[in-house]
């Protein structure tokens, strides 16, 4: 049985994205985002869980789609769990995180919103998790300039550019360091203030770190960011 499990949350609506889907079914080179994700979970080195956390209304849509790819993919269906989302990412997280098998020891949360993030990138925060014993998160330089700027729009300061990086998913915690800094984050009520993994892992005292993160897993966020992952799946098919 895997010893790595994939959440990905796929739970989201999309409001700013604007369609009447849910973001995770929306259609790209007419397959839904959730299954351009499930095609780069499936392409990973070796065999995971994946769990799958779908809007509750898409449980049947969601099952029906993972079950797809996965016979695609000549994988084992007991490796593969779709449960209802909740209001918030973290909410879904946690419905996540209660799916998980009992041989699991790595965990990564991945946004179903990423649908072009490449395997290689999820089995490389896989390595530095078992290599390191931290969290581990993706992330990419900062090439624009960054002022701080007051309410009024006076320049308050330029930030050092080189002390930030442009964080992604799949992030990835030693299952039991996620475990920890959920309870510790539910007992302290910190559950609010901290909305990613990683800062909600780091809040509770333990080490997370940036591994170099890829071009491609930006998260499609706008009209314009479908546009994007539209060209470059068109641009590779040409
Ligand atoms: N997500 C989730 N459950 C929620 C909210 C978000 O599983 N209650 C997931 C989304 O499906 C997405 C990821 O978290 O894959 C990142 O969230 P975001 O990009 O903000 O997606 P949405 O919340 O769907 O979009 P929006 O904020 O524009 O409504
Ligand atoms: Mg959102």
């Amino acid at each position: 049985s895997p010893t790595v499990a994939v959440i990905i949350v796929a739970a989201g609506s999309g409001i700013r994205l604007g369609h009447a889907e849910p973001k995770a079914f929306v259609l790209l080179h007419m397959r839904p985002l959730l299954d351009h994700v499930l095609d780069s979970i499936f392409g990973m080195r070796s065999p995971v869980q994946i769990i799958v956390v779908a809007p509750s209304e898409r449980v049947a849509d969601a099952r029906a789609i993972a079950a797809a790819a996965a016979a695609r993919h000549e994988s084992p269906a007991a490796a593969l769990t779709i449960v209802a989302g909740g209001r918030t990412r973290q909410d879904s997280v946690d419905l996540g995180v209660a799916a998980l098998l009992p041989g699991v020891d790595v965990v990564l949360v991945h946004d179903a919103a990423r649908a072009l993030t490449p395997a290689s990138l999820c089995d490389a925060v896989v390595d530095a998790v078992r290599s390191t014993g931290h969290g581990i998160i993706p992330g990419l330089p900062v090439v624009d300039t960054i002022k701080r700027v007051a309410a009024s729009g006076a320049i308050l300061g330029t930030v050092d550019r080189s002390e930030l990086s442009a964080v992604q998913t799949p992030q990835g915690f030693p299952r039991a360091m996620l475990a920890a800094a959920r309870a510790w984050a539910v007992q302290n009520g910190r559950f609010e203030a901290l909305t990613d993994d990683a800062a909600l892992v780091a809040d509770a005292g333990h080490p997370v770190s940036v591994i170099a993160g890829d071009a491609l897993a930006f998260k499609i966020t706008t009209p314009e960011d479908l546009d994007r992952a539209d060209l470059i799946l068109h641009a590779a098919a040409t």
